[in-house]
């Protein structure tokens, strides 16, 4: 794993919109896996910005989303594909037909054929270039709560107690938090031949030093990622306040720099 430890919320948006931006000038048809939740609207914001200021193309560009709730349409304000549409899409020259977030519309019984042509559809288009991650507090990643098996796909799961109440705050009560989701399997994201994690605060601190440092253990969902040969966690100074080798990761970053590599 490539550890970056960065000053502040900003400079972590810029370092990953700095990556996903080399990817799609590399491959400007590039298959890219989006997150939602508070941690990357930094990034999806620069992104509007280099796209208006530096004409980065997305015309040609396909994405996947992680995760939906089970239940809301995609109109819904509280939707990920809503989500998605106000903060990056309607923003950029991509073309929505290009982009896919799970169909949290569906009727529960109707989920396990939508995610499998979810999953097909993955496969169709080559497969996922860069997947971008949030991680929760628990330690999940996407909806993969802490249990969840390292060869899972997507499928329909239950939301752990800590993430209803975590996201409580875009509601206004828990109650009326949804209960189950639409969510990409751990098998699923660790086929994407790159993996971006975006951790920021020291709410997430505990949980980025179980998944970096700490065993491979389905208790800590976003621990699978140590079984991947090419992830970079970028993370804020709270975020990396409990990882025990925080020195060395800094000492790497700046070998980096000299040496003009990555090192994984
Ligand atoms: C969102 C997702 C979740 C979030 C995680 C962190 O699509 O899959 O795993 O990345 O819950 O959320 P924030 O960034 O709001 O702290």
């Amino acid at each position: 794993m490539r550890i970056l430890i960065k000053d502040n919320y900003r400079d972590v948006s810029v370092e990953a919109a700095s990556m996903v931006t080399t990817t799609l000038r590399q491959k400007p048809g590039a298959v890219l896996g989006l997150a939602t939740g508070s941690t990357p609207l930094g990034l999806y914001e620069e992104l509007v910005r280099i796209h208006r200021g530096e004409g980065l193309d997305f015309s040609d560009v396909t994405t996947f989303n992680l995760d939906e709730y089970l239940g809301l349409t995609g109109e819904h304000p509280q939707s990920y594909r809503s989500f998605m549409d106000e903060n990056l899409f309607n923003h950029i020259n991509i073309r929505k037909e290009r982009t896919h977030v799970p169909d949290g519309s569906l009727p529960a019984g109707d989920a396990e054929e939508m995610c499998l042509e979810f999953e097909a559809a993955i496969r169709r288009t080559g497969g996922i270039d860069l997947q971008v991650l949030g991680i929760g507090g628990n330690g999940h990643i996407a909806f993969n709560e802490p249990g969840s098996s390292t060869s899972s796909r997507t499928r329909l799961v239950a939301l752990d107690e800590r993430t209803i109440k975590d996201n409580a705050r875009f509601y206004s009560s828990e109650d009326e938090v949804p209960r189950f989701a639409l969510s990409m399997g751990i098998g699923t994201i660790l086929e994407a031949r790159e993996i971006l994690l975006l951790a920021t605060g020291e709410q997430k601190a505990q949980a980025v030093a179980a998944a970096v440092e700490g065993p491979v253990t389905n208790q800590v969902p976003s621990s699978a990622l140590q079984l991947h040969p090419r992830v970079t966690v970028i993370l804020d100074e709270a975020a990396a306040s409990l990882l025990q080798n925080a020195s060395r990761y800094r000492f790497i970053q700046k070998a980096e720099k000299q040496v003009g590599v990555q090192l994984f």
